[in-house]
């Protein structure tokens, strides 16, 4: 009876996690493993490490690597959706591959910390 009883606590409290604490921290791990794919996939050497578009082949392409943080420059959309769809498509007629062997969920994730690089520098609206 203790067990069945530990076990159904054990469910409530975490079915019942989703207070904002635990979402603000949660939404930190997700940008925290995207920055480790961003890493993983080579993206920091033409983005940059922090996504502000000066990684080390940065200066020799045109157009130039996107500055994540500079929201009015996204031309295929800034939300979650719309940036891990350019991730699996790549840009055309510029240096931006296409990345269709990372999984959704991987690219999710990218797009994530992405996203978490556009709000760092400003007090703007919310919009996707
Ligand atoms: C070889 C260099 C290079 C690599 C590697 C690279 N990118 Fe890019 N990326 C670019 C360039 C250049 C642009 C700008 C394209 C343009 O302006 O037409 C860009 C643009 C983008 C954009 C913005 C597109 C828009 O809406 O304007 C996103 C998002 C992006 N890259 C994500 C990534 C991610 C995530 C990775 C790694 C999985 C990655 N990039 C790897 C060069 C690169």
């Amino acid at each position: 009876m203790g067990i069945v009883l530990s076990v159904l606590v054990a469910v409530f409290v975490t079915g019942c996690g989703a207070d904002g604490e635990s979402d603000k921290n949660k939404a930190n791990d997700e940008s925290a493993s995207g920055k480790a794919l961003f890493i993983r996939n080579g993206c920091a050497v033409c983005h940059g490490n922090a996504g502000r578009g000066d990684g080390p082949v940065a200066s020799s392409l045109k157009p130039p690597p996107r500055d994540f943080r500079d929201r009015a420059s996204y031309k295929k959309g800034r939300g979650v959706e719309a940036i891990s769809e350019t991730i699996k498509l790549g840009v055309p007629k510029s240096a931006m591959p296409a990345y269709p062997h990372i999984v959704p969920a991987d690219r999710r994730l990218l797009a994530l910390f992405i996203e978490s690089l556009q709000s760092e520098n400003s007090s703007d609206d919310n919009e996707e």
